[in-house]
């Protein structure tokens, strides 16, 4: 088959120039305008890798289009309004498989809460943010309620990547908050295939990145930077997600590195630098007697420094549901308040009354934690009806660096696989009886 094609074409090499040289370049020239005319504003470049392999009916719609956001009309000084540009140059690339949306280095693009949308868009768009992008903060600017700045949903295939800022210009939100919601920086919603590469997003709203309802999801070699004392600015935030990977990374902020909420399975993040910040944390879970479902998730790789907690699980109480199956392994903690926690009885601030059921928790792993904390080295908070089982520590060194609390255990059933420093001995080694619990496991099962 590939030697036909190849005699073909040898064939048709040395037979035009004879014959019908100019014909066949009058033929491509005109082939060319057409598809400049179906495509005026594209920048064409064609892969050659893809034109050589595919039948020439798809090479057409495999070619790839640049959308440059400035030949859309953007500004780019920073002060003019370009969220129409974007929207422009979104609406053109979208329509094409695997085209690229350029935003180009050297230039600032004032852009207003914009979604990126399409379950209509053609697979693997390519978002190149090499410029920065600053959000802005006045608040007639924004909608009431609005969820988030940038959003990117149902799309089969996103890619953002380039070296680019995205900035929520956000201490006005720290402060005094120009709307009632605080927006995420960036959010993906109900999309698969995604993947975030190479930028940075600064100084956000709320949340810096979201992703909600999505499939097989790569963040990698991102930068997350926001003050410490920045209220409620999480790194990255997952929620009904599966398959996702986060590494390579580098998130500073105000609240949990990386936040994983429910719905979430099959969460691997590995080689992260989390600091200033909370930590990691699953949950909080279950408010307001929800259910929840976390589970298979691992943590590992991982410097956690300067921050209020290390891995932390953290469930309300009064819901239900389960987190299973998590592992936090080679961790190095430093100057944390709390280096390890399981918190069931999560209450964020105003009164919580006590409730008995609980989100079940069970089959969470610590191998290989070591550093230094500055209050508690390990805090099991667990449920009176539903206690947290199958805890399993390995090869904890953990030093106090100012006060020094014995690890605490409430109702926590596991087992210690190494000798740990400092020594924990209030883990209970019986089962207990799991009838409760197991509900909780059941109702997470699909
Ligand atoms: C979690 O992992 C277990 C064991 O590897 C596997 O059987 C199960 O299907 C996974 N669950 C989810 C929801 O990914
Ligand atoms: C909840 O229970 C705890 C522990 O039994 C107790 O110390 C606390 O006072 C209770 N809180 C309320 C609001 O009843």
């Amino acid at each position: 088959m590939k030697i036909s094609i190849f005699r073909i074409l040898t064939v048709l090499l040395v037979w035009i120039p004879e014959d019908g040289g100019v014909a066949a370049a009058g033929k491509l020239k005109q082939m060319q305008q057409r598809r400049r005319g179906w495509r005026r504003l594209a920048d064409e470049t064609f892969y050659p890798s893809y034109r050589d392999s595919m039948p020439s009916s798809l090479q057409y719609r495999k070619t790839s289009a640049i959308f440059n956001v400035l030949k859309f009309g953007a500004k780019g000084d920073g002060r003019t309004d370009d969220t129409k540009a974007f929207e422009a140059a979104w609406l053109a690339a979208c329509k094409l498989e695997a085209s690229t949306m350029v935003v180009p280095k050297g230039s600032v693009f004032l852009v207003k809460p914009v979604s990126f949308s399409g379950p209509d868009c053609g697979w693997n768009i390519v978002f190149q943010l090499d410029g920065k992008i600053i959000a802005p903060t006045d608040s007639k600017s924004w909608g009431s309620g609005l969820l988030q700045w940038l959003e990117f949903t149902k799309l089969n295939g996103i890619t953002i990547r380039g070296n680019g800022v995205i900035d929520g210009q956000g201490s006005v939100w720290w402060t005094d908050s120009p709307t009632s919601t605080k927006p995420t920086a960036v959010r993906f919603y109900g999309s698969s295939d995604v993947t975030v590469t190479g930028i940075t997003i600064q100084n956000s709203q709320q949340t810096h990145l979201k992703f909600d309802n999505c499939q097989s999801v790569q963040v990698f070699d991102i930068t997350v930077s926001s003050p410490g004392d920045s209220p409620n600015t999480d790194g990255i935030h997952l929620q009904n997600s599966q398959d996702v990977t986060i590494h390579s990374s580098k998130l500073a902020c105000g609240d949990d590195c990386v936040s994983i909420q429910t719905g979430c399975s099959g969460v691997n993040i590995q080689n992260v630098d989390c600091g200033p910040g909370h930590g990691i944390s699953i949950g909080s879970l279950g408010k307001d007697n929800t259910k929840a479902c976390v589970s298979n998730i691992t943590v590992s790789d991982t410097k956690i420094h300067d921050s209020l907690n290390g891995v932390r699980i953290k469930t309300w109480q009064g819901g239900s549901g389960s987190v299973q199956r998590v592992t936090f392994a080679n961790i190095q903690v430093s100057n944390v308040k709390t280096a390890i926690m399981i918190d069931q009885y999560y209450c964020d601030g105003s009164k919580c009354r006590n409730m008995t059921s609980a989100v079940a928790v069970s089959g969470i792993s610590y191998r290989n934690i070591r550093g230094t904390y500055t209050v508690n080295p390990i805090h099991f908070a667990c449920s009176d009806t539903s206690p947290c089982t199958d805890v399993t520590l390995d090869t904890i060194q953990l030093q106090p660096v100012q006060e020094n609390h014995e690890p605490f255990c409430w109702n926590t059933y596991g087992e210690l696989k190494t000798s740990t420093n400092p020594p924990i001995d209030c883990l209970m080694v019986a089962k207990p009886s799991k009838k409760q619990a197991q509900s909780n496991y059941d109702s997470c099962e699909v």
